[in-house]
């Protein structure tokens, strides 16, 4: 594995080798390669869970962290990204973690920087977030074991979601039976360029569901303002513990990659409750899986 720009770049097997290594690292029984490598925080938008877990990560890895300050940098005064990431590659920058919130601008500064930096996509506007798809694919085989032939539900803004694209690439890869609800004017344009079934219906959706994924509304990418109206969306999608207990299989996982809108698209009691506490390990599980991306990138990790 060069570098992790998207799902679609990286084979089945590397897939599977970061999950066995996420698996070591949680376990204690790998030790990195990349101690004393230097790692990149560029972070264009804001972000909690990628941005601190990449950090401890790499901590956990003993790799150098630079937060690149990005509104204190000297973009503002006109550098491109390309220059600035080469110019890090000099200053002795091994790897880069990059969130943007334009799709796409990864794999194009990827094609043009000429020096061997490793590229991480921390998220692209609605294009990929590739290392959330594989912490949510660890996160889904420590609980169910296999995703082949699980019904999988992702309910809200699939539309606007990197994360759901890059859940879509990673669970088709593996067999999973994908199933999406939302209201039509926040599902895809191009439908049939995704192997899933659609639903405006969540009861219909959630029925005899493995995993349920919750996905925030997410405004900030949206042309329009106020829309959807979020008391509509609360009253046609939110999801408690009635809705899971009612129609879901009996041990269905929830998800949501976070930041959760309590009482919008999840109910606060079912965010605190035990089902709900799964959301926390996802984050948690983030922290492995990122030491495994980062160590893929150098190596292949070695037996303590
Ligand atoms: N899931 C996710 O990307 O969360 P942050 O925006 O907090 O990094």
């Amino acid at each position: 594995m060069e570098h992790l720009t998207d799902i679609e770049s990286i084979s089945k097997e590397d897939i599977t080798e970061i999950i066995k290594l996420a698996k070591e690292f949680k376990q204690g029984r790998r030790k990195s390669d990349v101690e004393n490598k230097t790692l990149a925080l560029m972070f264009y938008e804001n972000s909690t869970r990628t941005r601190c877990s990449f950090e401890i990560a790499g901590l956990k890895l003993g790799m150098n962290i630079i937060n690149f300050d990005a509104p204190h940098s000297s973009l503002s005064k006109g550098e491109s990204l390309k220059d600035t990431i080469e110019n890090l590659y000099f200053l002795g920058v091994n790897a880069v973690v990059i969130r943007h919130s334009l799709s796409g601008i990864i794999n194009n500064v990827l094609k043009q920087v000429k020096y061997p930096i490793k590229f991480i996509n921390g998220g692209d506007g609605t294009h990929a977030h590739p290392s959330q798809a594989l912490l949510d694919y660890y996160t889904m085989l420590e609980k169910i074991g296999t995703v082949e032939n699980k019904k999988i539900v992702i309910v809200g803004d699939v539309a606007h979601s990197r994360v759901a694209k890059s859940n879509i690439m990673l669970l088709n890869k593996f067999g999973a039976d994908i199933h999406l609800c939302a209201p039509t004017y926040l599902q895809f344009q191009n439908k049939e360029a995704f192997n899933v079934k659609y639903h405006n219906n969540k009861e219909e959706a959630i029925e005899g569901a493995n995993v349920v994924m919750l996905l925030r509304v997410q405004n900030e990418r949206h042309e329009k303002e106020g829309y959807p109206d979020s008391g509509e969306y609360k009253r046609l999608y939110e999801t408690d513990s009635e809705l899971l207990k009612k129609y879901a299989a009996k041990d269905v996982i929830l998800m949501h990659p976070g930041p959760a809108n309590r009482n919008i698209e999840v109910s606060s009691e079912l965010l605190d409750n035990r089902v709900g506490k799964t959301i926390l390990e996802q984050a948690q599980n983030g922290v492995y899986v990122r030491m495994a991306i980062l160590n893929m990138l150098e190596g292949k990790g070695k037996e303590v």
